[in-house]
């Protein structure tokens, strides 16, 4: 192992020894190296005469460029562009982005938490928090209603294992039940559990409420009282699309500083926030369970994370970066986001008002849905697959079949308009079939 990864680890099993114990063995292995980066940084401090350390070329003291790529980006500084960003992000953005966190989250306050480190946006993120803390056989406790993708990352990519458990109780609100028992389980076995929580839900649209998430929060807590030690992901895609009484704000800022054995991981980004999807602009944030002052191995994290990104990105696209810093500075910011907040709001109303009606109750059954892009079916009589096939050849329209009985909509992308239409048309596709 390397001297500065070794350094790292007994710096952790001094200060947070339950940290070091979550860590994946190329967690355990990871470190942020003294080489080309940070020698061209103190050249950046103290070169005044010639730099010749940084990898782009320059001319004058500008990056160089070609015209028939800036004439696009004329507002823009070519040094705001063209120049590596650095591994963990642009600072201003990174702080920036953490103010915006402690705005929104009102249970942030107070707590301790890194700076977030820029990565290629949430997949991105979410495979660091795979590679940094999932090793073969590792246990991830997800319920079993989630984006299928997580199955490459962590299955695939990590080798880690799925437990799940059922997203909705009888009741139609979150299942804790059902979490507590897998979690308990895995508790027992391993001694270690990832939890992944991803509210706004994909598939279903749904957001716990209040009283639901602080139900989550007791059995992590609960489980950790009892010496599980408790990775816990908040995949915050999409945040902020809250659209009635739900829970406002991410499970991060509860978990955040909660116990020693609890490392809060939050998982966000402006792809789907701010409607910057190709952008590729996301964030990592760790929150470990020592309150007060001490940051040792939150920063310990931060230079793992950097030395994962330096290993295999480098670093994230910086126009994306500027552009995304420049909205966030935006005073439009605010107004034009509430805007599309209220369009999408508009058209998961206009979801529900159609469902409402009669005819449909022999097709299907519905998922409680309250924020974010997506809703889903629940078919009672045709097979999901079958019915997709047939909507997209019949009748041109294109869903998702998740398994046999769910069908998911992504009202985010239909007018509010065609939204009946859309759901006569799925009506008429299971009628045909039937
Ligand atoms: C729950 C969830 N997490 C993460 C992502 C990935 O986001 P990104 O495009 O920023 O990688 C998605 C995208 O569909 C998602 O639905």
């Amino acid at each position: 192992m390397n001297p500065l990864a070794v350094e790292l680890n007994s710096t952790l099993a001094a200060r947070s020894p339950h940290v070091l114990e979550m860590l994946s063995q190329m967690g355990k292995n990871l470190f942020f190296p003294k080489g080309i980066l940070s020698q061209s940084a103190e050249a950046k401090a103290k070169a005044h005469r010639f730099n010749a350390t940084i990898g782009i070329a320059t001319e004058g003291d500008k990056p160089m460029y070609l015209p028939c790529i800036h004439k696009h980006f004329a507002e823009y500084d070519p040094s705001q562009l063209y120049p590596y960003a650095p591994p963990a992000g642009k600072p201003e953005l990174r702080q920036l982005w953490r103010e915006k966190m402690l705005r929104e989250n009102p249970s942030l306050k107070g707590k301790h938490f890194s700076l977030p480190i820029v990565t290629n946006a949430l997949t991105h993120g979410l495979s660091m928090v795979g590679d940094l803390f999932v090793d073969p056989g590792d246990h991830l406790i997800l319920p079993d209603q989630i984006w299928g993708n997580y199955r490459l990352t962590y299955g695939v990519r990590n080798q880690g294992v799925f437990r799940q458990f059922p997203f909705f109780n009888s009741a139609d609100g979150f299942n804790a039940d059902g979490f507590r028992t897998v979690l308990t389980a895995t508790a027992r076995e391993k001694g270690k559990a990832v939890v992944i929580l991803n509210f706004p839900n994909n598939p279903t649209g749904y957001t716990p409420t209040v009283a639901e998430g602080e139900a989550i929060v007791t059995v992590i807590r609960e489980v950790a009282e009892a010496g599980c030690n408790i990775v816990a992901v908040t995949d915050d895609a999409y945040f902020g699309l809250f659209y009635e009484d739900s829970l406002r704000e991410s499970l991060f800022g509860r978990l955040a500083n909660l116990h020693p054995r609890i490392l809060a991981v939050k998982i966000d980004g402006a792809t789907k926030e701010e409607f910057v999807w190709g952008f590729r602009t996301g964030f990592i944030t760790f929150a470990d369970g020592h309150g007060g002052e001490d940051r040792t191995a939150v920063e310990i994290l931060e230079k793992k994370a950097m030395g994962l990104i330096r290993a295999t990105i480098s670093n994230s696209p910086h126009p994306s970066q500027t552009f995304v810093l420049e909205a966030l500075r935006s005073p439009d910011y605010p107004r034009e986001k509430e805007q599309k907040l209220q369009i999408l709001k508009a058209r998961a109303m206009e979801v529900k008002r159609v469902l409402s009606r009669d005819e449909f109750r022999q097709a299907w059954d519905y998922y409680p849905f309250n924020s974010g892009y997506f809703m889903c079916l629940k078919l009672k009589k045709v097979d999901a697959e079958a019915l997709r096939v047939h909507l997209l050849e019949r009748y041109g329209v294109g869903t998702i079949a998740n398994n046999a009985t769910d069908l998911r909509i992504a009202f985010s992308c239909i007018a509010k308009e065609n939204i009946a239409e859309l759901f006569d048309l799925i009506h008429q596709g299971v009628k045909d079939l039937s």
